[in-house]
């Protein structure tokens, strides 16, 4: 696919494919030796839909993301990815040219540790406007107005735009790594822990924040979290898993006001009691 076709017919094609899924994972299944990481892992993701994986410590969560994110390859199972031209892509079976292509423009990555997902020794500006060069604009100016847009709209001023994110506080690295994620409008971001690091007031303004940035632009969203009160406010729809097992699946608020498994009911009072 030439690069500057990418965006091209956009908007027609999501029309178009609005009615299918644009993540299906089947099966997945992950184990490292003989410890499961996690066990027979189906859903679908559609367009626009926020899930929460939520679960206790060591359920398997990152290993799904991973897994489902092309960044750990399952022991069996199949993740198909609807890509923009409405075909659908087994995303273990394409080139590895085409998935790393996908991870840098139509997916995002947010780590929990911010370090993880930056370049901590280039410029905010720069981090922000690599992932626009890997689409092919080249444009000084363009590169340059747009990160400084993004920044702003993740709530750091202008002026830092030639700081470096060493220089940030971890709130302010977070909504960097946010910014560069979302710079090239991707359809779908996945996050591990997104507030995980950060102390509560700032968790409070970032999840207002990536809850306004998430419905102005209507992205599918994969967010783990062990933090229920997180899952409430981001997602639509929930699983839950425990030992590498989703043991309960339905509407995010289905879930947690009327929980159904067991353990859901554990999860869902311990909380209420803290
Ligand atoms: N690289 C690895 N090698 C061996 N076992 C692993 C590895 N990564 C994860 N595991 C095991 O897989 C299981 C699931 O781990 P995972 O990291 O996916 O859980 P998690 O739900 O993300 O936990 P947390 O909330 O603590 O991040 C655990 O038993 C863990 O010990
Ligand atoms: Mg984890």
């Amino acid at each position: 696919m030439a690069m500057a076709d990418f965006y091209d017919d956009h908007d027609t094609v999501a029309a178009a494919t609005a009615d299918q899924p644009l993540l299906s994972v089947d099966g997945i299944t992950r184990v490292y030796g003989d410890r499961i990481g996690c066990a027979d892992v189906s859903f679908d993701l559609w367009p626009g839909e926020v899930l929460a994986i939520v679960g206790e410590s060591g359920s398997g969560k990152t290993t799904l993301l991973n897994c489902i994110s092309s960044r750990l390859t399952p022991t069996c199972g199949t993740v198909n990815y609807r890509m923009r031209d409405g075909a659908s892509a087994d995303i273990y079976k394409m080139a590895e040219a085409e998935r790393r292509f996908l991870m840098r423009t139509d997916w995002g990555f947010v780590h929990q540790n911010p370090i993880d997902g930056l370049r901590m020794t280039v410029s905010a500006g720069a981090n922000v406007g690599e992932r626009l060069m890997a689409i092919g604009d080249r444009h000084y100016g363009n590169i340059r107005g747009a990160a400084i847009e993004w920044l702003e709209r993740v709530e750091i001023n202008a002026d830092r735009v030639d700081d470096q994110p060493r220089a940030f506080s971890g709130g302010m690295r977070q909504r960097l790594q946010i910014a560069r994620n979302l710079v090239t409008n991707p359809r779908l971001v996945f996050m591990d822990e997104p507030t995980g690091g950060l102390d509560v007031s700032v968790q409070a303004r970032l999840l207002d924040l990536l809850r306004g940035l998430v419905s102005d632009l209507g992205l599918a969203v994969v967010v783990v979290t062990h933090d229920l009160a997180v899952a409430r406010l981001l997602s639509d729809r929930m699983i839950v898993m425990k030992d590498g097992r989703v043991i309960e699946a339905g509407l995010t608020d289905r879930v947690l006001d009327d929980p159904r498994a067991p353990y859901t009911q554990l999860l869902v009072s311990s909380i209420l009691q803290v």
